[in-house]
């Protein structure tokens, strides 16, 4: 059993309301983490405020992740904190079926207004996974109810990622994530993934070469006959895989491919969404317009869980058929539209559109990504790219220990005040949207400390 060093409370001392720092490790089983390595030298989080965190042992942390891609206003901000504390004492939850509350029309309404396109309705959910896996059922049963109902092939690509659900583990193209669990969906195929180091290395923005593997979309409707399959969908920019940018041409052509057999085109938004790409969403960053998109994370700046469906119009009215007192999709969760959700999502976009924060991405993306590409040319350094908001900087594997180095580099830079991620031997950099120059400064130059300082 490990303990906490210093911070040693039982509940029986502890007032509730006091910020609890744990006396046993043992019990928590933590998610996508090496668990006994990390409760042998745990890193815990006690506060949060703009660009920082604070750890139990008091050090500040810039946050060069944003959390996981989700903080994109910055950390604690008062706005969202007093809209979550008012609604919670208002009305702390509201049935969700047959019944609902004001805010869930308001917030769909909201993003009505901000989503791509006609993309003018609404399914919410609580997390990235839950909206891949609803998306996917949408997507299914639009085609069910035009009697397309040989239409049930899904199509991922590999390298993506979809969260952890079956549905999205099922399309997602990580071989770690999948090999535990063998009984994955069976009609699924994949796209290959975009990277294409020789010749696309060190690209600043999208890459110039590859929008023709999009194409593999062709060999996937020759092999299973386009009838048969229901809908594709990729991430815009695939996140964590260790962000790799969609080529020149690439999205638009696989738009293209889907449209010319009556494939539906899913983006999986859950990163790209809310401004990491210096627009309010992919689609309108690369002007290509899918037809369910998935959003989670930066919806509540990670306030409270919530994530939704987008769904366009003609798919959402294809459903809204038969009887009028018969449910039209039988999908739900208990907390689809939470109300504190809704409260904090309300606050976020306001805050996102009072304080411009999509617009100020955008300003900001071009010294972000030199300093990122100041970075190309240090050992061990194999490619970094970067678009918007994002940044991968792929690091040599070291024979045998594949993801040793990248996460020694992370943890020298937790030591010396930055946070990043890292994904094999990638580093992802993708820090709040609010971040300063002086903070980019810093971010890059902690990072290129630790790779120098690493073997
Ligand atoms: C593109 C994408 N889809 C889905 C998910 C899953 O989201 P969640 O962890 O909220 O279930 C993630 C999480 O990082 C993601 O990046």
């Amino acid at each position: 059993m490990s303990v906490v060093p210093k911070l040693v409370h039982t509940f029986s001392e502890t007032p509730s309301s006091e910020a609890v720092a744990p006396n046993d490790l043992d019990a928590y089983w933590l998610p996508f983490t090496a668990n006994r390595q990390f409760k042998r030298a745990p890193r815990l989080l006690q506060a949060a405020e703009g660009m920082y965190y604070r750890t139990t042992d008091g050090r500040r942390i810039l946050d060069g992740s944003a959390g996981l891609w989700a903080v994109n206003a910055g950390h604690c901000r008062r706005e969202i904190v007093e809209a979550v504390q008012r609604q919670v004492a208002e009305l702390d939850y509201a049935t969700a079926f047959q019944m609902s509350h004001p805010k869930t029309f308001l917030l769909a309404s909201r993003l009505r207004e901000l989503l791509p396109g006609d993309m003018d309705h609404v399914f919410f959910t609580n997390s990235g996974s839950e909206s891949v896996d609803t998306a996917l059922k949408i997507a299914l049963a639009y085609h069910q109810a035009q009697g397309d109902t040989e239409r049930t092939i899904l199509v991922g690509r590999q390298r993506g990622y979809h969260g952890v659900n079956f549905g999205g583990l099922s399309v997602g193209g990580i071989a770690a994530n999948q090999r535990q669990f063998p009984n994955l969906l069976p009609a699924v195929d994949h796209l290959p993934d975009t990277h294409l180091p020789d010749l696309n290395a060190f690209s600043r923005g999208q890459p110039e070469h590859g929008a023709e593997r999009a194409d593999a979309l062709l060999e996937i409707i020759e092999r299973h006959g386009a009838e048969r399959i229901a809908a594709v969908i990729v991430e815009p920019v695939a996140g964590s895989t260790g962000v790799l940018v969609p080529p020149i041409g690439y999205l638009e052509r696989l738009r293209a491919h889907c449209d010319d057999h009556g494939i539906l085109l899913i983006f999986d938004e859950v990163i790209c969404g809310f401004g990491r790409l210096g627009a309010a969403f992919a689609a309108d960053r690369f002007g290509v317009q899918p037809d369910l998109m998935t959003i989670a994370k930066g919806l509540t700046n990670a306030t409270v869980p919530m994530g939704a469906v987008g769904v366009r119009k003609p798919i959402h009215d294809a459903l809204m058929t038969g009887p009028e007192n018969i449910i039209e999709l039988f999908h739900g969760y208990t907390y689809s539209g939470h109300p504190l959700a809704c409260a904090a999502a309300l606050a976020t976009l306001d805050l996102y559109r009072d304080e411009q924060i999509f617009e100020g991405a955008a300003a900001k993306a071009l010294p972000f990504e030199e300093a990122a590409h100041t970075l190309d040319s240090l050992e061990h350094v194999v490619d970094v790219r970067n678009l918007g908001f994002m940044v991968g900087v792929e690091l040599q594997s070291r024979e045998g220990e594949p993801g040793e180095r990248a996460r020694e580099v992370f943890m020298r830079c937790y030591e010396a005040g930055v946070l990043v991620r890292y994904t094999q031997d990638t580093i992802a950099v993708s820090p709040p949207l609010i971040i300063s120059g002086a903070e980019i400064d810093r971010l890059f130059a902690t990072l290129r400390s630790a790779i120098e300082a690493t073997d």
